[in-house]
């Protein structure tokens, strides 16, 4: 057949992938079609409102670069991001949950003893906070050497590397001691908002949507025989929790800065008082149970 009606093309395409090798690639494409064609018809799409959105896809791509990169952020704020973690991170009960990347990751960032100090030469201050606690398996066994990769955006909401003065800030990678405990300082997280700038920000505008996210702080969790978390603490009580630009909050990641008043325990830790304090353990799910994304190995490029 040559001639098709919106009845019989969806058929006549899906027909046309008989010669694809990759099975798994078929049954992707298949369903893009299928979801793409419903859509069209579901929403009876005009030839002017298609080509506002080629329009619109191409901003997004021209808008990428090897800093920034919009189509994550598309997915993010459409919540095709969770959608994946959620489905490919079905942690077992007792585990520390996954929730988004983001792009703000970057490999090879300062390697720090216990009780590093992230806030050295930063650039922007912010409230000083002791983050300390241990990475455990989800039985409760202490796992030392665990890797913690940690990043957060500055006190002003904007991270190190949206900024072209500022080197690495508030980021780093702390191991755990032989009683699987890891120690840090650094400033508390705010919130802020992701790059609005762009098409994706005109998008959140035309959706009548903010661009906030609540106050976190980010970490990939690493260990020999364990599954890698890529997760956040978010800050008890942010206004953002309920609204997050990209879905990505989940209720046990929710951490309680808590205000230390004592010199004496200030003093312990090299700090002056009052500071803040947040216990968080991690807790990793033994490697070949459940399903699990792919892990980010030191050398993999994010951005
Ligand atoms: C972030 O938390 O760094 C982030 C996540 C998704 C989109 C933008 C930023
Ligand atoms: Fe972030």
């Amino acid at each position: 057949m040559r001639q098709f009606t919106e009845d019989t093309l969806t058929d006549a395409v899906l027909a046309r992938l008989k010669d694809a090798k990759n099975p798994r690639f078929k049954q992707i494409i298949a369903s893009a079609v299928k979801h793409l064609h419903a859509f069209a018809r579901d929403v009876q799409l005009t030839e002017e409102e298609w080509f506002e959105g080629i329009k619109f896809l191409s901003a997004v791509g021209q808008k990428c670069d090897d800093k920034r990169q919009e189509f994550i952020l598309l997915s993010d704020i459409l919540g095709l991001s969770m959608m994946v973690v959620a489905l490919n991170h079905k942690t077992p009960p007792g585990a520390t949950e996954a929730t988004v990347l983001g792009p703000f990751f970057v490999h090879g960032a300062p390697e720090f003893e216990y009780g590093a100090d992230f806030t050295k030469g930063a650039t922007v201050e912010g409230e000083t906070t002791w983050v300390t606690g241990r990475v455990l398996s989800i039985d409760g066994k202490p796992i030392p050497s665990a890797a913690l990769d940690i990043w957060q955006a500055r006190a002003n909401g904007v991270y190190d590397i949206q900024d072209p003065d500022a080197e690495f800030e508030l980021r780093g990678r702390v191991l755990t001691n032989a009683e699987g405990r890891y120690a840090f300082k650094t400033y508390k997280p705010q919130f802020y908002g992701v790059p609005d700038d762009g098409p994706v920000g005109d998008l959140l505008r035309a959706m009548g949507r903010h661009p906030m996210r609540p106050a976190h702080m980010h970490a990939i969790v690493s260990a020999d025989g364990y599954q890698q978390v890529i997760t956040h603490v978010f800050v008890a009580g942010d206004p953002y929790l309920d609204s997050d630009a990209v879905f990505a909050v989940k209720e046990s990641l929710i951490g309680h800065f808590k205000q230390v008043d004592s010199p004496a325990e200030a003093k312990k830790l090299g700090l002056s008082a009052p500071f803040l304090r947040l216990d968080w353990d991690f807790r990793l799910a033994p490697a070949g149970i459940g399903r699990t994304r792919q892990t980010i190995a030191a050398s993999d490029a994010v951005t």
